[in-house]
């Protein structure tokens, strides 16, 4: 959105942001929405300057191959909480992978950032303190049960529906008690929108675990009876708990893996489709379902599922005795069938991907995951498959993006259901998709309308 030397100003401002509340985190207690209630007048100062002073300067043009070419690189979006760095990936207000991973909060005992933290960072661009994250996974758990009527209907569908195709549904149907939608029919003011999407937003994130859990179970184990939620636990804590997973490993795994998920700035298809829906004015749970079903195409968020069939595959034919040579033959034989190689390239990254690198690195930090014959393959096709899609010389990113690894681990733990993968997909991306969702109704952002043209519209224009 902004010329390199303001993203420099924006990385070091929002990098000073983060250094001073570090200093503060232990100190701070004020609550989430206090602390975003403090941060939004000089946002919306900011975005009143913009508008007066910068309203008319270009980023840019646009050309037949952004309008036919799925809006590549179109700078035509505002996005808060992130910004992606074709080259370094991925960073919230200014911090990168690891800086977050050394600065946000754990789970008691655990080491990996919580997705509590993540989502306070990505909402206020401040680091929370410990009691702070305490305090919000408090109130998650607190207000994370699902409604009697949700339960039913989830509990009346065929096991045999998607589960992406259930939590959508869930998710639009806990709208019954939004906040922001019985306010807006009282008729409240503009400025107030934030507040009731705020804690439609929170009720949400809250629920997504129980929900999700419920899902698991009615395809999975036969209906099977959940878990209460541990009200001492943490977001994932009990989403791992409920799932039926004991394992410390993967609860941390998931930690790390929903935080580090969470956002990728706005341009995505889920994101995009929350921030559309959102701007017509209605409720996270219909803007957040209707991303859900972005996220549930196989170019998105089915890739993690995608990559673990085909690593199957290719294991199934290979064999035991896997060679570099056996993994490019099978790379070329995908390649030569016309179909792509799930878990490589992006739409933005022309890298690998950074959370790609911390879940790599999440694995080499344990004996038992590198010694696991999925694992082993995802490292050895990161050998071989980045020189094979240069050769073939049409991706415009050879490298691996999150999904190359990210099922394979919950494969590992014992979480196989694939089907199953892009669910836990969509309990990260509410705390960036919703994030926005709040500094829209904050910033008094206009609904989406961008102008369509015709091919025959384009030619004219053109000859003019
Ligand atoms: C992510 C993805 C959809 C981005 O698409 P994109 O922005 O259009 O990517 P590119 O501009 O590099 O695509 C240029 C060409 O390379 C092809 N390509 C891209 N990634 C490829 C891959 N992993 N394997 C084979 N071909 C690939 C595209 O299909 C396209 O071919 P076309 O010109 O015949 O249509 C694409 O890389 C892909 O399909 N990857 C595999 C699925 C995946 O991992 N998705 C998760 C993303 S986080």
């Amino acid at each position: 959105m902004f010329g390199r030397g303001s993203q420099l100003v924006a990385k070091s401002f929002s990098r000073n942001v983060a250094a001073a509340s570090f200093q503060r985190r232990l100190a701070s207690t004020k609550s989430l929405k206090e602390t975003l209630q403090e941060v939004i007048p000089a946002k919306q100062e900011q975005l009143k300057k913009l508008k007066t002073e910068h309203g008319q300067a270009s980023l840019g043009e646009v050309t037949v191959d952004n309008v036919i070419g799925g809006m590549r690189g179109l700078k035509a979006m505002l996005w808060e909480a992130s910004v992606l760095d074709p080259n370094e990936g991925i960073r919230f207000h200014g911090l990168t992978i690891p800086d977050c991973q050394k600065q946000l909060p754990a789970a008691p005992g655990g080491k990996e950032m919580l997705p509590e933290s993540m989502l306070w960072l990505l909402l206020t661009g401040q680091i929370p303190s410990e009691a702070q994250v305490r305090q919000l996974s408090a109130e998650l758990a607190e207000k994370g049960e699902l409604p009697a009527y949700v339960e039913k209907l989830i509990d009346s569908l065929p096991p045999t529906l998607h589960p992406m195709t259930q939590l959508g549904m869930g998710v639009a149907a806990l709208n019954h008690d939004s906040s922001f939608q019985a306010a807006y029919e009282k008729g409240i003011k503009k400025t107030e929108y934030w507040t009731h999407t705020f804690e439609d937003c929170i009720n949400l994130i809250a629920r997504l675990p129980a929900l999700s859990a419920r899902i698991y179970h009615n395809i999975y184990n036969a209906g099977a009876p959940l878990p209460g939620i541990d009200k001492k636990l943490d977001l994932i804590g009990n989403y791992a708990n409920m799932l039926g997973f004991a394992n410390e490993d993967l609860t941390e795994y998931l930690r790390l893996y929903i935080a580090i998920h969470g956002d990728h700035e706005g341009g995505n298809a889920s994101a995009h489709t929350a921030h559309l829906v959102g701007s017509t004015l209605s409720d996270p749970y219909l803007s957040y379902s209707a991303a859900l079903y972005a996220l549930a195409g196989p170019l998105h968020g089915l890739a993690n599922q995608e990559v673990l069939r085909w690593q199957m595959a290719m294991q199934k034919e290979i064999g035991d005795e896997i060679t570099h040579e056996k993994i490019k033959d099978y790379l070329w034989k995908t390649l030569k069938s016309g179909q792509v190689v799930p878990g490589y390239g992006h739409g933005v990254l022309r890298n690998p991907d950074p959370r790609f690198m911390a879940l790599q690195e999440f694995c080499d930090a344990r004996p038992d995951l590198l010694k696991s014959p999925t694992i082993q393959l995802v490292k050895q096709t990161y050998e071989v498959a980045p020189g094979v899609l240069k050769e073939h010389g049409k991706t415009k990113n050879p490298y691996p993006n999150v999904d190359a690894t990210s099922g394979c681990v919950l494969y590992h733990y014992g979480l196989t259901q694939f089907k199953y993968y892009t669910v836990i997909f969509g309990v990260s991306r509410a705390l960036g998709c919703l994030t926005q969702l709040v500094w829209a109704r904050a910033l008094g952002l206009p609904l989406e309308r961008p102008k369509s043209l015709s091919m025959d519209a384009i030619e004219k224009l053109i000859k003019a």
